[in-house]
């Protein structure tokens, strides 16, 4: 069973899938291609259930506290500044889903304000994972036994079949391998 830290790389891996798709939209709408709808639609899916629903909740609700109880500081510190990445994730998060509804409805300019906000939200967060796997999970491997880890994978578990309901997980992450092999 892999540590905390490891699974949380693993999902990263996922979403990275997912932005580099959402980058590759932001071209395609940029050169004034044809992006459905729907595929901006199953991809803001994905955001809000898997990275925002469960990722960054396992994070916040469980890694960052486990973090504290070790004495790792949040204010002024590294969770601080992850904790700053999620709030303007979440900001960049409801413009894209607001351009996503105004896209639908074939409102001008709609695609663009997407685009920009998706770009933004991509970058925030390779960069933020950059620093996670860097800075917070190798402090988070010192000061974190294997043992802990082991129940805060298990709390991980109960999180991902509230939030997303069983096998959901599992079925996103394939979903999106499947979404980001389309060329549209
Ligand atoms: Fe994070």
């Amino acid at each position: 069973m892999p540590g905390a830290t490891k699974l949380l790389k693993q999902e990263h891996r996922s979403i990275r899938v997912a932005l580099d798709f959402a980058e590759r939209m932001t071209s395609w709408i940029e050169r004034g291609e044809d992006v459905s709808s729907e595929a901006l639609a199953r991809l803001m899916e994905f955001i809000h259930l898997f990275v925002e629903q469960c990722h960054h909740a396992k994070k916040e609700k469980i890694f960052f506290p486990a973090l504290e109880s070790k004495g790792v500081s949040t204010e002024g510190g590294p969770i601080g500044v992850m904790l700053a990445d999620h709030e303007r994730a979440r900001a960049l998060i409801q413009e894209m889903k607001g351009a996503v509804e105004k896209y639908k409805h074939g409102l001008p300019k709609s695609g663009e304000r997407w685009a920009r906000a998706a770009w933004d939200y991509s970058g925030l967060m390779q960069e933020h994972f950059g620093k996670e796997e860097e800075i917070l999970f190798r402090m988070a491997d010192s000061v974190l036994t294997p043992e802990v880890q082991g129940v805060i994978v298990a709390d991980f578990q109960r999180l991902e079949e509230e939030s997303c309901g069983p096998g959901k997980h599992e079925e996103l992450r394939a979903w999106m391998r499947e979404l980001a092999s389309r060329q549209t």
